[in-house]
């Protein structure tokens, strides 16, 4: 087949596990008779110092254009200092999330066998473990009225929701649910929040549809100390913007690595695909960043592109890679490799492309 990828490293360790996702489609690409092209645009700090703009339209319109979007991270702790600026990184990406009507945050979990003995939590909590994340993303309170009165002493940020938007990713989320163990658990805040209650109100409604779903409610407080103690326990988390945020970075720590978890974004027109970390500013341009996060980011999008199986040669590689050591530090106690050496392992074993043969012999 052929593809167009709109690529956008963005900020600090953007690039260099971009670089790695790259070489990996390539490899598919090769190996499989594909045939990818790339278009790179700027996005975030690196493009506010370039033009004076986080999401430059020349970006937008390469990301419009294209089959499906690669993205890295973005922030730059330049920028994290000051708080009375107007222009910041991370509106690149909120804005590139709304233009594109990408409503829908996938963030799956589950945790790699040859980690459970190196995470921070204990064994017994994360085997099998087994979730998914639907995170609204285009609406409530990160993108309400916000702003600031009394000459700067009150600031306000509204969150909003109206139904449709609910409605739209609960319906994923219920198909989601479906399709996997049958369980749905909508995380909120209903007892405070008027948006959480006509959160509950559409689900309830939309579960008469779903009589096969069973619907449960969780408050996010509760939800945040159930994902450690149990996490088990879930299979289709659907909720919020701000909360989704939140609750997701826990699965960092459930999977052994925030390092590890990739996302796809969804929604009516585009498809964009992005580890959950962040631009760990602090690893940038050390070759020292996981770039397994973006490479399984890359397993979601060929799966988008419809090529199923090529996804699961690679989500093999990466096992693989990680049984046989090939991985960065946050995986170690010993050293770790590089970042490009991860990438160039994984490339090394598509090419054999014995993978799924092994799998199926071995089982
Ligand atoms: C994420 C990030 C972003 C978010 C930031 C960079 C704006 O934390 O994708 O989880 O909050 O959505
Ligand atoms: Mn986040």
């Amino acid at each position: 087949m052929k593809a167009q990828i709109a690529v956008l490293p963005g900020d600090g360790i953007g690039p260099e596990i971009i670089r790695e996702s790259v070489k990996v489609l390539e490899a598919i690409a090769n190996t499989y008779g594909h045939s990818f092209s790339y278009v790179y645009g700027d996005i975030g700090a690196v493009a506010i110092k370039k033009t004076g703009h986080p999401l430059p339209d020349e970006t937008l319109k390469i990301a419009q254009s294209s089959n499906a979007i690669l993205f890295g991270a973005i922030g730059d702790p330049e920028f994290d200092y000051d708080p009375t600026l107007k222009v910041r990184p991370e509106q690149g990406l909120l804005k590139l999330r709304k233009e594109l009507g990408l409503f829908t945050n996938i963030r799956p979990l589950s945790v790699f066998g040859q980690l459970l003995d190196e995470a921070p939590l204990k064994r017994e909590i994360i085997e099998g473990v087994d979730l998914v994340i639907y995170r609204e993303l285009t609406s409530g309170i990160y993108f309400g009225d916000k702003g600031l009165l009394e000459n700067g002493n009150k600031a306000f940020d509204v969150c909003s929701y109206n139904s449709f938007e609910i409605d739209r990713i609960l319906k994923l989320a219920f198909e989601a649910a479906l399709s996997r163990r049958g369980k749905l658990c909508l995380v909120d805040k209903a007892n405070v929040l008027e948006t959480s209650r006509l959160w509950r109100k559409r689900a309830l409604r939309m579960a008469t549809q779903y009589p096969q779903v069973q619907l449960e409610f969780l408050y996010v407080d509760n939800a945040a100390m159930q994902m450690v103690l149990n996490p088990r326990q879930f299979d289709v988390i659907v909720t919020s913007n701000m909360f989704g945020d939140i609750i997701s970075d826990i699965s960092g720590v459930i999977g052994g690595s925030i390092g590890v978890l990739p996302s796809a974004s969804i929604g009516t027109k585009a498809a964009l695909f992005e580890p959950i970390h962040g631009s760990y500013p602090q690893a940038k341009g050390q070759d020292k960043a996981n770039p397994l996060a973006s490479i399984l980011s890359v397993a979601m999008l060929l799966e988008h592109l419809g090529l199923m199986g090529e996804s699961n040669q690679l989500r093999l590689a990466v096992d693989q890679s990680i049984k046989e050591g090939k991985t960065t530090e946050d995986l170690q106690r010993k050293k770790g490799v590089g970042t490009a050496e991860v990438g160039d392992y994984i490339v090394s074993l598509i090419r054999k492309k014995q993978l799924l043969k092994r799998e199926i012999m071995a089982s």
